[in-house]
């Protein structure tokens, strides 16, 4: 796994806040509510798949959007960063839970789902905190919203039918879950037959 360390993330997070212009408000006080009512800072991002730790799901969602941003420069530069940047760090949002009810509880053995949240998927929960305090473009409310993909039944309300921005996204968490944050190399494995 790579080495991740808060204050540099907490950076990373800052530069990437620099690029919301249209919504500079809006965004300010949405990472206000999130840190003075929320465990977005210090949740981790999953208890079983990915950066299971304190932190992580500021780590995972700062990778998403540094990933999302890179992508969209080589696919769709006219994408704007601002889109980029509020479904990249916020995508997964709905992790922290809600206010006075976080979703991930720490234990000695770890973290733990809460069991006593009002039940929803992670994504609905996104869509539901960010669109409090951001107007969203219909863009935007769907890739949030189904950014898992087909990796879930609820994937195909959407499939074939998907917009640029959702492509993206949805490569740009799977490849930093399962590429960047595992360290997975990239080796060229001879499997042809001689
Ligand atoms: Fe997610
Ligand atoms: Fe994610």
């Amino acid at each position: 796994m790579p080495e991740f360390n808060y204050k540099e993330y907490i950076k990373k997070f800052e530069y990437l806040s620099e690029k919301v212009l249209l919504r500079k408000k809006q965004f300010n006080d949405f990472v206000k509510f999130l840190k003075q009512k929320t465990e977005f800072f210090d949740a981790p991002a999953s208890t079983i798949y990915h950066l299971n730790m304190e932190h992580g799901l500021l780590y995972h969602s700062v990778g998403v959007a540094e990933t999302l941003l890179k992508i969209k420069s080589a696919l769709m530069p006219e994408l704007s960063d601002e889109s980029c940047v509020i479904c990249g760090l916020f995508h997964d949002a709905g992790k922290a839970g809600l206010p006075g009810a976080p979703l991930y509880l720490k234990t000695k053995k770890g973290y733990e789902i809460n069991k006593n949240l009002v039940e929803m998927q992670v994504a609905i929960r996104s869509l539901f905190l960010i669109s409090k305090f951001f107007d969203l473009s219909a863009d935007e409310a769907q890739a949030i919203t189904y950014h898992d993909g087909q990796y879930i039944p609820q994937g195909r309300d959407v499939a074939h039918r998907e917009t640029p921005l959702l492509t993206i996204l949805h490569f740009a968490d799977f490849y930093t879950a399962h590429i960047i944050e595992q360290d997975m190399p990239i080796i060229h494995h001879p499997s042809f037959i001689k």
